[in-house]
């Protein structure tokens, strides 16, 4: 039986939850899909899905142009749940009536429910939920019940058992609803009666089932950059394909410390990948020359990368594939919060520029998972904890990251400074709390005193951010003591350095990278 047959769809009208909700029923075991609020309803049927989630959404049901679904989902003899805006317009379109209410209800509330068939099967009797909507249900449509309430929502959930409708008007898919992945569970198995099949070894097994079929005997290259992504989707496809496909490493100095070496030693050594390294620091550094801008600092290692890239893979003959490992994020298409689709589709970074005429077609073997499904696929594939958990990391390296000139005595520099920060965050067990730390060599120097002598040297800015997916974050509060010993060790460990910052800068207004 195939695990990915028959998935729960979202249907996203336009939540930043939506994502949230499509991960807890792949947590529960049932792969799912997000789909714009807009898909037809032939379309859905084509899928043959277990059931239909409508997501939550910034809109009211009375606004002009507010999103609808295809009317004819409620015709395919599928099991629906509305949460949240996906309840309030279901409720509409079957003829109950939703209204804006007294007052905006935001934050904790706690339902009582009564049974509804198996839909809060194990659910305490007062359970605390998370409410965070403007509008209300004020009448039911035909055929359907309460079957929870609060103190301010007389219809915090509803269902129609016979055609196995629910709708809840909190929030199941986030945190503050501690049950919540219970209720989804209970919707997905007891309500669709979906069998508990997804998980990352079923997953493993569809996929290289499915990228052999891809490729045949076809030729795939794949760079690798040491980060996660890259480095699970070559592990895969090398499964899959063995020694058909081959790695290529552009080492261009612009690595942290250690780097090429893990890249070696994992992908060449321990998994037997055929792995080519090119040695391009030279190149780079050359390049960078006299660039401070960062436009073209970026633009300039970019180009690079190509043209390295491209002269290698010449050399290697004719390659049929290119390996990507874009991930599901980066795929979904995003909705308009006031209806039509906006549909774009963002382009991954790593893809941008490869030149059409190299002919490649592209293979994602990852494009339906999440980031934390790739970590525990990493972890699956046996990769070691060093790359499963690795913060993210530009492109362009540390080039943006040595603001002003870049050199190789000032790339030394930072480069140790970095790991020492790196290795101070992991030893206080903070790495896994931490989205992403980094160095900045800044171009300013400072006057210090080290012994008996005055100092005049660089200036480095630390920074650690949390966040949930780079669009915005938050500066890391690291305990006193941590940062001290941080600041302790770059001043004294790397020669040029006698200064050290920590940046309290949020994004927005801020970027995670200086540059
Ligand atoms: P910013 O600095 O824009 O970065 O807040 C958001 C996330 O993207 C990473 N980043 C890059 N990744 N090529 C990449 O592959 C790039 O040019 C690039 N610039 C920023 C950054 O590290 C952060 O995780």
């Amino acid at each position: 039986m195939n695990p990915e047959a028959n998935p729960i769809v979202v249907l996203d009208f336009g939540a930043q939850y939506s994502k949230l909700i499509a991960r807890r029923v792949r947590e529960a075991k049932v792969f799912s899909l997000i789909l714009p609020f807009n898909t037809k309803a032939s379309d859905l049927k084509a899928l043959a899905p277990s059931g239909i989630i409508l997501s939550g959404g910034p809109a009211s049901v009375h606004e002009k142009g507010a999103p609808v679904p295809d009317p004819g989902i409620f015709d395919l003899g599928v099991p629906i749940l509305g949460i949240c805006y996906g309840v309030h317009v279901f409720a509409h379109m079957l003829g109950g009536k939703v209204e804006p209410a007294a007052k905006r209800e935001y934050g904790i509330a706690h339902i009582e429910h009564r049974d509804g068939a198996g839909f809060f099967k194990g659910i305490d009797e007062r359970a605390q939920v998370w409410m965070s909507h403007g509008d209300l249900i004020s009448k039911l449509p035909d055929g359907f019940t309460a079957i929870a309430q609060t103190e301010n929502c007389e219809y915090a959930a509803i269902a129609n058992p016979g055609r196995k409708f629910y709708g809840v008007q909190f929030h199941p898919e986030v945190v503050h609803t501690p049950q919540g992945p219970r209720i989804l569970s209970n919707f997905v198995h007891e309500v669709c009666g979906c069998p508990s099949v997804w998980d990352m070894g079923s997953f493993v097994d569809v996929a290289i089932e499915s990228i052999r079929t891809t490729v045949g005997e076809k030729k795939v290259i794949c760079g690798l950059s040491g980060g996660v992504d890259s480095s699970v989707a070559a592990v895969l496809i090398h499964r899959a394909i063995g020694d058909n496909l081959t790695c290529v490493f552009v080492d261009n100095g612009l690595m942290r410390k250690g780097e090429p070496e893990l890249v070696d030693e994992v992908f060449r050594e321990h998994f037997h990948i055929r792995l080519h390294t090119i040695p391009a620091e030279d190149l780079f550094l050359d390049a960078l020359k006299g660039v401070t801008d960062p436009e073209i600092k970026r633009k300039t290692i970019g180009r690079l990368f190509i043209e390295v890239f491209e002269a290698e893979a010449t050399k290697l003959g004719h390659m049929d594939f290119l390996a990507q490992g874009t991930l599901y994020p980066d795929v979904i298409e995003s909705v308009s919060a006031t209806g039509g689709p906006s549909a774009t589709i963002k382009s991954h970074h790593n893809v941008g520029g490869l030149p059409a005429h190299m002919n490649m077609k592209l293979l994602e073997p990852l494009r339906e998972l999440f980031k934390d499904e790739v970590r525990s696929l990493g972890k699956e594939l046996g990769l070691p904890d060093e790359i499963v958990w690795r913060h993210p990391f530009p492109g362009p390296g540390l080039g943006v990251r040595c603001i002003g000139e870049v050199t190789k005595e000032r790339l030394e520099t930072l480069r140790e400074a970095d790991a020492i920060f790196i290795d101070e965050i992991k030893k206080a067990g903070l790495y896994r709390d931490i989205w992403q730390a980094l160095v900045c060599l800044l171009p300013v120097r400072s006057v210090g005193v080290q012994g008996d002598g005055r100092t005049y040297e660089e200036v480095c800015s630390l920074r650690a951010v949390t966040s949930e997916d780079a669009m915005t974050a938050d500066w890391f509060r690291f305990p006193p003591d941590v940062l001290q010993r941080i600041s302790n060790r770059i001043c004294n460990e790397v020669r040029h350095i006698n200064r050290a910052l920590y940046d309290v800068t949020s994004k927005p207004p801020g970027t995670i990278e200086w540059e």
